[in-house]
């Protein structure tokens, strides 16, 4: 097998996303690896998934610097020390600066719980059942300066339904968010992934055969 893909993740929380990164990476045949994690909190419950799989869990209080700049220079010098060739933000909840962004083309991802460009920002799950959206979803997108903003690689849909509370949809995205991840630093790692503007033309790639609508249809 020709040389694995080297993956930085940056977190800042419970690391659920990365732990579903850190899980497919451990398959043999997954084309990418983990080689270190980093945290602005040294908290984070993500590091402890880290530690047990003896990936390097860094953590970088952003407390500690006097600028954003500052501290996403710190950021990226132990991502180059890690010789990363991709940057996985998974629950990262740091702006970085567009100096951070530009340094690294089209080479970081992010996983962001709604359908995009619909919910940019935070309160995802409160903005979709404010808006009475019948359906929802997570996006994994290659980032941009701009918020949550940039080429989709991939994303999955799931229905709201009658009583749902921000945690309940929250936990049914989440588990689309826990697929479609790793699926897409796959199909980055297999060089499949062809960025044209603001779209990522995906090479070989099965679409999916089902509409999903809700409520379902009676007749
Ligand atoms: C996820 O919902 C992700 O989409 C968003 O932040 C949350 C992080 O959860 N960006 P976890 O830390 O991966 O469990």
């Amino acid at each position: 097998m020709t040389r694995k893909l080297r993956i930085g993740v940056l977190i800042s929380g419970r690391g659920s996303n990365f732990k579903a990164l850190l899980d497919a990476t451990q398959q043999p045949d997954f084309p990418a690896e983990i080689v270190c994690v980093i945290s602005n909190k040294g908290q984070a419950g993500g590091l402890e998934y880290a530690r047990a799989a003896g990936i390097p869990a860094i953590v970088i209080s952003h407390t500690g610097f006097a600028s954003r700049e500052a501290f996403d220079i710190t950021v990226d010098d132990q991502l180059r020390r890690h010789q990363v060739d991709i940057v996985c933000l998974a629950g990262f909840m740091r702006v970085l600066s567009a100096e951070f962004i530009n340094r690294w083309p089209d080479r970081i991802l992010n996983i962001h719980p709604s359908l995009l460009p619909a919910f940019r920002g935070l309160h995802t799950h409160e903005k979709t059942l404010e808006a009475g959206c019948k359906i929802a979803g997570c996006t994994v997108h290659i980032v941009r300066p701009a918020l949550d903003e940039g080429p989709i690689l991939a994303q999955a849909a799931v229905p709201v339904l009658e009583g749902d509370s921000p945690g309940t949809l929250a936990a049914r995205i989440l588990e689309q968010e826990h697929r479609i991840y790793p699926e897409a630093v796959r199909l980055i790692a297999e060089g499949r992934v062809e960025i044209d503007g603001m779209v990522a033309r995906i090479r070989d790639s099965a679409p999916t055969a089902q509409p999903l609508v809700n409520p379902a249809p009676r007749g």
